[in-house]
């Protein structure tokens, strides 16, 4: 299906796939690693992926899951309290990029349109100079 929300062509299977890959990478990356709740009890990355998972239902076109449970996502607001840098944001997106690559159920131009919404939204949540 070529037509349709980015979420139509992903499916809710696919995209809990992909994020399961996505945090794989992100605890692997220290520098992103120390900023998550999960790298203090690694019982929380499951609480993050589930977030993101409702977030991301929503902002791809398909139920808006996070409004539903957690109300307004403010996503800028809701990362003040992390450190984002202009390197952290760049190492969630390789991640992300990775992730996209190693899911095979999500097609190449899907993929490249994800990629492209996602990365606007990644520079528009930092918040923090490189130190
Ligand atoms: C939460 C980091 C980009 C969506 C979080 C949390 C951290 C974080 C540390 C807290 C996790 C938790 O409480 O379990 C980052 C970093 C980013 C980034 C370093 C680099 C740019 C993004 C992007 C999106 C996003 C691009 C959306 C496309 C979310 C959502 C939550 C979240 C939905 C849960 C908010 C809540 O309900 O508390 N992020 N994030 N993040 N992030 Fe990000």
């Amino acid at each position: 299906e070529l037509r349709g929300t980015l979420y139509d062509r992903i499916g809710p299977e696919a995209l809990r796939s992909l994020l399961e890959r996505f945090y794989v990478r992100v605890a692997e990356t220290p520098e992103l690693a120390e900023v998550f709740p999960g790298s203090r009890d690694p019982s929380l990355w499951a609480t993050t992926l589930e977030k993101q998972f409702a977030f991301l239902s929503g902002f791809l076109g398909g139920p808006p899951l996070y409004h539903q449970t957690y109300g307004n996502p403010m996503l800028r607001a809701r990362h003040l309290p992390f450190a984002v840098t202009p390197s952290r944001a760049h190492a969630w997106l390789a991640c992300m990029k990775a992730a996209l690559q190693d899911t095979p159920e999500i097609d190449h131009d899907t993929a490249a349109e994800t990629y492209m919404a996602l990365s606007r939204v990644a520079q528009h949540m930092v918040n923090t100079p490189e130190s």
